[in-house]
């Protein structure tokens, strides 16, 4: 970032590389992964606060590359975890063995040499490779039980590398490292402050002047503080459109009603269910169904486009995007693309609008995480209950009713949903899951409503605690929220006489049933 010193993350490929980021941001350290490519590029003319060097899948015996340049600055701090340990090691004349057994897992990990550090610790592992000798330079301050090294410094130069992984959870107290680190070791500061990550989008958003501005608003936080910063620089440049494809929630039109009274830019909703409906007509298969809705969102945007050219002669230039930083990571990892992963769904966000449209990105929030955008949002004056909706996919309730969509069943999921949003908010448990929403299962069972038999279709209850949506477990809230839940909508949605709760953990459920 222009305006604020880094520290940087260079990635050689371990999958808790952004993991270590957000720690160092949390504890107060302003970093970015770069690339080892990048990395050895730039590190000549630039310096960073510090360097860590993360772990990584390789062996040091397997990499020839000349890491020299990291270290040929002796005031330049520096922190190796696993795979950077034994990079370190092997460059200060340490002795690296390959690993047979290595250790995986939990290990109990011991003081060898004073430092303000505890005596011992359990820490995570995940290593085969090991550094058996630390040469001369490197004095041992971790050992662990079998007699590893977990933890060595320099004798005389910032420079620290731990065997194991401090960033994360498993390992007790590994900000304990971190803060060592660069406390004592690297002595740097802390440098974090939201008022700085804004400045620095205000000034990124800047540089697109004469911009003219369009925006695919969701309502969410992501686009909703991007929007919110964009409209201070490009005021009535900056054009927000909300897409009512009919699949979405009550709560979110009145949502985005409340942000039309209550925000000083504009958001036009455009009204667009029938194009969708049509467009989903028949179809039952959920790839097919998301497919549709993503193509369909373009050809949306695509005819507001033109219709803002012929009508009000005006010619958009940019996108304006809420994409945010593990988006991003995700997109430079060296091992994208290489591996064999599956699609389980297709995503999708108002992304990918097609070349031929040619409008150039405008992403102010790539280089942030969600709480720091939420931290950013309160800057902005912008309301807590805004910044701390539950997520919402692009494609809503279109994934949410299971197989063909039909009109009555979206209602179905409209209004129980609306009641469980409900009860969420008067019995203060919104905030105590992280995601919750229902579905439509079309399968009629019997029940008697009244005096007489009732054989209507089931809603499923799916409420959620997770970090980031990777994992997630099911919420474990008072069974009298949900017999509250279940009483209210098989009395007020009709055609549901049966309430089910899915209790399936991600994995290997995912969160959306499709
Ligand atoms: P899954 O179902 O994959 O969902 O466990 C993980 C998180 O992602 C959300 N989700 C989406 N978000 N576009 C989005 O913007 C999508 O197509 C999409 N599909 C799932 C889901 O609601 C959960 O928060």
């Amino acid at each position: 970032m222009k305006n604020i010193d880094e520290v940087w993350i260079v990635d050689f490929g371990s999958q808790y590389t952004q993991l270590i980021t957000r720690r160092l941001r949390e504890l107060g350290y302003y970093s970015e992964i770069i690339t080892v490519e990048d990395c050895l590029k730039v590190i000549q003319e630039s310096r960073p606060l510090a360097l860590i060097l993360s772990g990584g899948p390789q062996s040091v015996f397997d990499d020839k590359t000349d890491y020299s340049s990291f270290f040929t600055d002796p005031s330049l701090p520096v922190l190796g975890i696993c795979y950077g340990m034994q990079l370190i090691g092997q460059y200060f004349g340490g002795t690296v063995v390959k690993g047979i057994s290595g250790e995986y897992g939990k290990a109990h990990i011991v003081k060898k040499k004073h430092s303000e550090l505890k005596d011992k610790y359990d820490v995570w592992m995940s290593h085969s490779d090991h550094l058996e000798n630390p040469g001369s330079e490197l004095e041992v301050i971790f050992e662990s039980k079998n007699e590893y090294i977990a933890a060595v410094k320099h004798i005389n130069k910032p420079i620290m590398a731990l065997q194991f992984h401090p960033e994360v959870h498993h390992t007790e107290n590994g900000d304990d490292f971190f803060n060592y680190f660069f406390d004592s070791i690297a002595k740097v500061d802390k440098n974090l402050e939201f008022s700085s990550l804004l400045e620095h989008c205000r000034v990124y958003l800047k540089s697109f002047e004469n911009a003219k501005v369009l925006c695919a608003f969701s309502g969410g936080v992501d686009s909703l503080v991007a929007a919110q910063m964009a409209y201070e620089i490009y005021g009535e440049s900056l054009y927000c459109f909300f897409v009512d494809h009919g699949l979405v929630r009550y709560q979110d039109n009145h949502h985005i009603e409340l942000l039309q009274k209550n925000l000083d830019f504009k958001i036009e909703v455009v009204e667009a269910k029938d194009y969708f409906f049509e467009k989903l007509q028949g179809v039952s298969d959920p790839e097919q169904k998301r497919k549709i809705i993503g193509k369909s969102f373009i050809d949306i945007f695509e005819k507001k486009v033109k219709e803002y050219q012929e009508s009000h002669n005006i010619e958009f230039t940019h996108l304006l995007q809420g994409t945010l930083y593990p988006d991003v990571i995700e997109s430079i990892s060296p091992f994208k693309g290489k591996g064999k992963s599956v699609t389980i769904k297709s995503h999708h966000n108002v992304g990918g609008l097609p070349e031929r449209m040619k409008l150039k990105l405008i992403e102010p929030l790539n280089k942030l995480f969600k709480d720091e955008v939420r931290q950013i949002g309160s800057l902005l004056k912008l309301k807590d209950e805004w910044l701390y909706r539950h997520p919402f996919p692009g494609p809503g309730i279109g994934v949410r009713v299971l197989g063909e969509l039909t009109g009555d069943r979206v209602r179905k999921v409209k209004e129980s949903d609306q009641i469980l949003y409900e009860e969420l908010v008067s019995q203060n448990l919104y905030n105590k899951t992280w995601q919750a929403f229902t579905v439509c299962i079309p399968q009629k069972t019997v029940g008697v409503k009244g005096d007489g038999r009732a054989y209507e279709e089931i809603i499923a209850l799916r409420l959620v605690d997770s970090v980031d949506g990777m994992t997630a477990n099911f919420s474990q809230l008072p069974y009298s929220f949900f017999e509250k839940v279940a009483s209210r909508i098989t009395n007020e949605v009709s055609g549901i006489t049966r309430v089910v709760l899915d209790i399936t953990n991600k994995p290997p459920g995912t969160i959306e049933w499709e």
